[in-house]
């Protein structure tokens, strides 16, 4: 395959689930004295690439943080563009993505959003369900105690007993239900927070932080990210498998 001899990432620890906070546009433009929509509109162009170069990469999945559920407290415009520029993206890039093998899905409040918003993400949704290359899930009106307060009341409404709650359970009910957890969280902008990100699933997540401003992020430094994801010792709360080996020899 082409993507693995472009690819010098050792294909075992690539990994499967990549989350990215796509942050920074805002500044990125005003660094060149351009408005803010202009930051979201080069983001909106970086974000092509990254999609492509995590196929390239042989990531499974993609989830990008695209609009929180604290954003409607920008100013209106701001808000009106973001909500245009989704919908352009998908009227521009989704048959694109859909030859590529894209599968696109959303979490979040779909059901908050403008009724043609939804329309064009579920058409989006359908088109590429079948598709296996590469999962993008776009959180789009996304919170993560939002999604947690949307799934205790499903559980309510479900008349589950409490003694039948588990993490399993849970995990079904989340936006994200059938998604393994993120292996990996990007932060581009330098901001050392979650902002509301996948609170739960980013229990045993890696993060890579850059200051780099998103609309910058480049392949490159997407391959660094996943490089120094591949050199971390991941232990789960346990004792690393390497040390217990020295100990037991
Ligand atoms: C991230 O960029 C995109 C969204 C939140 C929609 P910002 O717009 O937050 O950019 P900064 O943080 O103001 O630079
Ligand atoms: C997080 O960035 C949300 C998205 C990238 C969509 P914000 O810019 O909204 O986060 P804060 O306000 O800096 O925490
Ligand atoms: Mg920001």
């Amino acid at each position: 395959m082409v993507a693995q001899s472009t690819n010098s990432l050792p294909p075992e620890k690539v990994p499967q689930h990549v989350a990215m906070i796509m942050d920074g546009n805002g500044r990125w433009a005003l660094q060149r004295g351009l408005p803010r929509l202009a930051g979201h509109k080069a983001g909106t162009e970086n974000l092509r690439r990254i999609i492509r170069a995590s196929v390239e990469f042989g990531v499974k999945y993609l989830t990008i943080y695209a609009f929180s559920t604290e954003n409607w407290g920008r100013p209106p415009e701001e808000v009106q563009g973001l909500m245009f520029i989704l919908q352009d993206v998908i009227d521009r890039e989704l048959n694109e993505l859909n030859r590529e093998g894209v599968q696109l899905r959303h979490i979040g409040r779909l059901e908050r959003l403008d009724p043609r918003i939804q329309k064009k993400v579920l058409k989006a949704i359908e088109l590429t369900k079948n598709n296996t290359r590469l999962v993008v899930n776009v959180a789009f009106n996304y919170g993560g105690r939002d999604e947690i307060v949307c799934a205790i009341q499903k559980i309510i409404n479900d008349g589950v007993a409490a003694d039948a709650v588990t993490d399993e359970l849970v995990n079904h009910y989340l936006f994200t239900a059938g998604v393994p957890d993120p292996d990996l969280i990007i932060r581009t902008s330098g901001e050392l927070r979650v902002s509301n990100f996948l609170i739960w699933q980013a229990a045993y997540s890696e993060w890579y932080i850059t200051p780099t401003y998103w609309p910058d992020f480049d392949k490159e430094e997407y391959r660094r990210a996943l490089e120094s994801f591949g050199n971390r010792d991941r232990r789960f709360g346990k004792v690393s498998s390497a040390e217990l080996q020295e100990n037991n020899a």
